[in-house]
């Protein structure tokens, strides 16, 4: 295993930059904004299993106005620009954004992109969309008051009937000890009640990675030799490709992610 373990206090803006300049530049940029430390397998897995689950909600039409939260290097930037979607890409992190904006580039979408440093909790924009989208952002988001604010910010700038769809670790049953100083898996009745205090109606729950292996494994990691680790690892990974693959749509009660699908409604509470 590579990378530095979590930090004992998180600081998210120096935490995320940190983690940026060491890793964004790197092939898909998947070491900045998936699993920190993790071989580069693993990280691959878990992009294909998040495009699984997320590309339905990812067909957006030409002209789509789309807001990405915690937007990272771009990986889902890119990929709605390449559809014409008009998208705003912000992160918490100035080498996040100079790394979505190069990646634009190279990928010949930049016209139809912009992004911006900026924090959720205090995002406005003075502008709306017609998909606001934030996938494994919240769940780094610890301070309650943050996330709400967060939440009420991503809330107003959408468009009526506007949808914000967002994939978060969300398991049915809670497994503390695979939270660390800068993740927390909540529970979906947590960002359901969220949701519905900004007004936001659900309109689907998606599962994406129902296989239990990796997160029965993920705690004992470190404590184990890494010749040994990296097997586990390989094994669990390699096991819970076919599983997620096949079950992901069906055994939502049973995944560790969840893909949340809102719709604008009523007002947001304050
Ligand atoms: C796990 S990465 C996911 C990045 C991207 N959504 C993706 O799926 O490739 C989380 C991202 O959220 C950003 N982030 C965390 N807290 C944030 C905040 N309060 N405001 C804006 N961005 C934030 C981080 O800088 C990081 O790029």
């Amino acid at each position: 295993m590579r990378g530095l373990p979590a930090p004992v206090q998180y600081s998210p803006a120096t935490y995320w930059e940190q983690r940026a300049r060491r890793f964004a530049a790197e092939g898909g940029g998947l070491a900045a904004v998936c699993s920190y430390g993790m071989p580069a397998f693993y990280n691959r897995a878990i992009h294909r299993e998040q495009c699984r689950a997320l590309a339905p909600w990812l067909a957006v039409p030409p002209g789509a106005r789309v807001l990405d939260v915690g937007c990272g290097v771009g990986r889902w930037s890119c990929r709605l620009a390449a559809r014409g979607a008009l998208v705003t890409g912000v992160d918490l992190s100035p080498t996040m954004i100079a790394q979505a904006r190069r990646r634009a580039q190279e990928a010949g979408v930049a016209a139809r992109c912009r992004f911006r440093v900026a924090d959720l909790a205090a995002l406005d924009l003075s502008q709306h969309f017609d998909l606001v989208l934030g996938v494994t952002v919240l769940q780094h988001i610890l301070d309650p008051r943050a996330l709400a604010a967060a939440m009420r910010a991503m809330g107003a700038h959408l468009a009526p009937r506007g949808r914000m769809v967002l994939l978060e670790a969300a398991p049915v049953t809670l497994q503390a000890r695979c939270d660390s100083s800068v993740f927390r898996a909540r529970s979906r009745a947590h960002y359901l009640e969220l949701a519905r205090r900004c007004g936001l109606e659900l309109e689907s729950l998606g599962g994406v990675d129902p296989a239990p292996f990796r997160v029965q494994i993920l705690p004992y990691l470190r404590r184990l030799p890494h010749v040994l680790a990296w097997s586990a690892l390989a094994l669990t990974t390699a096991a819970s490709v076919p599983v997620n693959a096949l079950l992901a749509r069906r055994a939502v009660a049973r995944s560790w992610h969840a893909v949340f699908v809102f719709r604008a409604g009523g007002s947001c509470a304050t």
